[in-house]
C-alpha cells in the first residue's frame, strides 16, 4: 500500500494535466540512472499537503505553479543533464552557483545541489557549500518551517523529509523561521513572511514576530539592493491578496523603512477599492496590450498614487522600479491632473484624441488603470481615456501620404496636416469611406490649402 508521502506525490501528480504529469517520472528515472538522491521541496509540497488539510483547491495548483523545485543530494549540474536527455527543452546551467533550471513545455524545473550557506553581511547573498550535505541539513538553511518539508522522489520514492516540523505548522497555520538570525541574513524573508502570512492566513509565532520586531529595527532593509526589493514587490504584487499584503507591509513598517514617504499609502485606499482595480485589470485586459506594462506594475502604481510628486521618483527608486516605468507614472499622474479639467463630456472624439495624444499610451493606460472616479468628472474621463485607448487612437485615415500626393497635396509638413483633419473627420463622424477622404482632398486642393474646408465635411 501507498504510504503518506507516495500519496501526496500521486496527488500532486493528479493535479497536472495529463500531458505534464510525465515529467515526474522523468525525474524519478533521471535519478535512479545517475544514482543520485532527489527531493521535491518548497512550494509544491506546502500546496500539496494544503490540499490534504483543505486549506485549499487542489483545481488551481497547476495555474498558479511558478516552478518545481528539486534539491539534488550532490551535483545538481550532472543531474540535470542527464534530466535533459529525456526531458527536451531548454536548459540553463549556473556552474558558480550549482544550480540549473530546465524549461519543458512551460514548466520551469529549478535544481539545486543541497547546500550549507553562511552570510558575510546581512542582505548579502550568502557563500554556499555543496560538498556532502545531506538534504536532511539542506532544508536547515531555509525561510520558514512551512517551507522546509520535502519529498524524495529517489530511492525512497514517498518518503517525507520534515526535520523541523513544517507539517504541523502548516495545520496550525504558524509561521515560524528556523534560526534567529534568519531575518538578518536575508531580509527578503521580511517581505516573504508577510507575503506567505496573508496567503496561508498564518501567523507568525512569537519568537519569529520578536525577531522580525528587530529586524526592522535594526534597519536590516537598507541592506537590500533595490533589485532585490522589486523581486520581493513583483512577487507580491502578483499574489491574489496583494492589496493585503501591500497594507501589512506598511503597518509592519517594511514601507516606511524602505523610504519614509511610502509610510501610511495604505490610509489612503481600501481593500474594496483594491478589488474593484482587480476587476478592472480583468475586464479591460486589452488596455494594457501592445505596452510595456504589466498588471503588476498598474497595482504598485495604484497603491502609490497618494504619494506627493517631490518624493515620488526618490522612492520609486528606492523599491527597484524600472526608470521607464516610473517614468510612465509620473507622466499618468500628471495626466490624472492636468487632463480631467480640460475633458468635458460634449468633446468631440477629435478633440479627445488632440488631448491625449501627446501622452505615451503607457502613461494613458496607466492613468485609466489607477484612476477611481468619485464625480462625474471622474466617470467621463475615466471613458475618454477608454474611448480613446480602445478606438479612438486605433483611427486612422485610409489614403497613405503618397495618395494624398498625387490627389495634389504638395509634399512636406501639408501632407501630415491633411492627414490630421482627415482622421478628426474619420473621427468625428463626418466621412467614413476612402471616397470619401478623397473627395475632401479634391476640395482641399481646389481651395488651395490642405484643410480649409473642414466645416464642409458635415456634408460628406
Ligand atoms: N527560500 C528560502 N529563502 C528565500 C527564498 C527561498 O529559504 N529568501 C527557499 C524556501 O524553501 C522556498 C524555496 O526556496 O520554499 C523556493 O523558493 P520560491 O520559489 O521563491 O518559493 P516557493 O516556496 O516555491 O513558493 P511560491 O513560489 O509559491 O511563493
Amino acid at each position: 500500500m501507498a504510504n503518506r508521502g507516495q500519496q501526496l506525490l500521486e496527488e500532486l501528480s493528479l493535479a497536472f494535466p495529463v500531458e505534464r504529469r510525465h515529467i515526474f517520472d522523468r525525474l524519478r528515472a533521471a535519478a535512479q540512472r545517475s544514482s543520485l538522491r532527489i527531493a521535491l521541496v518548497g512550494g509544491l509540497p506546502r500546496e500539496i499537503l494544503r490540499c490534504q488539510f483543505s486549506q485549499r483547491e487542489r483545481e488551481n495548483l497547476y495555474d498558479e505553479l511558478r516552478d518545481i523545485d528539486i534539491v539534488v543530494e550532490g551535483d545538481a549540474i550532472r543531474f540535470a543533464r542527464e534530466l535533459y536527455r529525456n526531458l527536451p527543452g531548454e536548459l540553463v546551467v549556473n556552474e558558480d552557483f550549482g544550480t540549473a533550471t530546465l524549461t519543458t513545455e512551460g514548466v520551469e524545473i529549478d535544481l539545486t545541489s543541497s547546500r550549507r550557506e553562511s552570510y558575510a553581511a546581512p542582505g548579502q547573498l550568502p557563500d554556499v557549500d555543496t560538498s556532502g550535505v545531506r538534504i536532511e541539513e539542506d532544508l536547515g538553511r531555509r525561510d520558514f518551517t512551512v517551507n522546509a518539508v520535502a519529498l524524495e522522489l529517489n530511492p525512497d520514492y514517498g518518503a517525507m523529509l520534515d526535520p523541523l516540523g513544517g507539517e504541523a505548522d502548516l495545520r496550525n497555520r504558524q509561521l515560524r523561521i528556523l534560526h534567529s538570525a534568519s531575518f538578518h541574513d536575508d531580509p527578503t524573508r521580511l517581505f516573504r513572511a508577510l507575503r506567505y502570512s496573508i496567503r496561508l492566513n498564518a501567523e507568525l509565532e512569537p519568537v519569529s514576530m520578536a525577531a522580525f520586531g528587530r529586524a526592522i529595527e535594526e534597519d536590516m532593509l537598507a541592506t537590500l539592493t533595490p533589485e532585490r526589493v522589486r523581486y520581493e514587490l513583483y512577487c507580491i504584487s502578483r499574489e491574489e491578496r496583494w492589496h493585503e499584503i501591500w497594507a501589512v507591509m506598511d503597518l509592519a513598517m517594511i514601507l516606511p523603512g524602505l523610504h519614509e514617504a511610502l509610510g501610511g499609502i495604505s490610509s489612503w485606499w481600501t481593500l474594496e477599492q483594491g478589488s474593484s482595480l482587480d476587476i478592472v485589470l480583468r475586464n479591460q485586459k486589452e488596455v494594457l496590450e501592445g505596452t510595456d506594462i504589466e498588471p503588476w506594475l498598474v497595482r504598485v502604481a495604484w497603491t502609490t498614487l497618494s504619494m506627493r510628486d517631490t518624493y515620488f521618483e526618490a522612492a520609486m527608486n528606492r523599491i527597484g522600479i524600472f526608470p521607464r516605468h516610473i517614468r510612465a507614472m509620473v507622466t499618468a499622474r500628471h495626466l490624472l491632473v492636468s487632463v480631467p479639467e480640460r475633458l468635458s463630456s460634449s468633446m468631440r472624439p477629435s478633440e479627445v484624441v488632440d488631448l491625449l495624444e501627446h501622452f505615451p499610451r503607457d502613461s494613458v493606460a496607466l492613468a485609466f488603470l489607477v484612476h477611481m472616479p468619485v464625480d462625474d468628472r471622474g466617470v467621463s474621463t475615466r471613458r475618454a481615456l477608454l474611448n480613446y485607448l480602445l478606438e479612438y487612437s486605433q483611427v486612422r485615415p485610409m489614403l497613405s501620404g503618397h495618395e494624398l500626393i498625387r490627389l495634389g497635396i504638395p509634399a512636406g509638413p501639408a501632407v501630415g496636416e491633411c492627414h490630421r483633419r482627415l482622421r478628426a473627420m474619420r473621427l468625428d463622424g463626418h466621412i467614413d469611406s476612402e471616397e470619401d477622404e478623397r473627395n475632401v482632398v479634391l476640395r482641399m486642393v481646389n481651395l488651395g490649402e490642405p484643410g480649409a474646408d473642414q466645416a464642409s465635411g458635415d456634408d460628406g
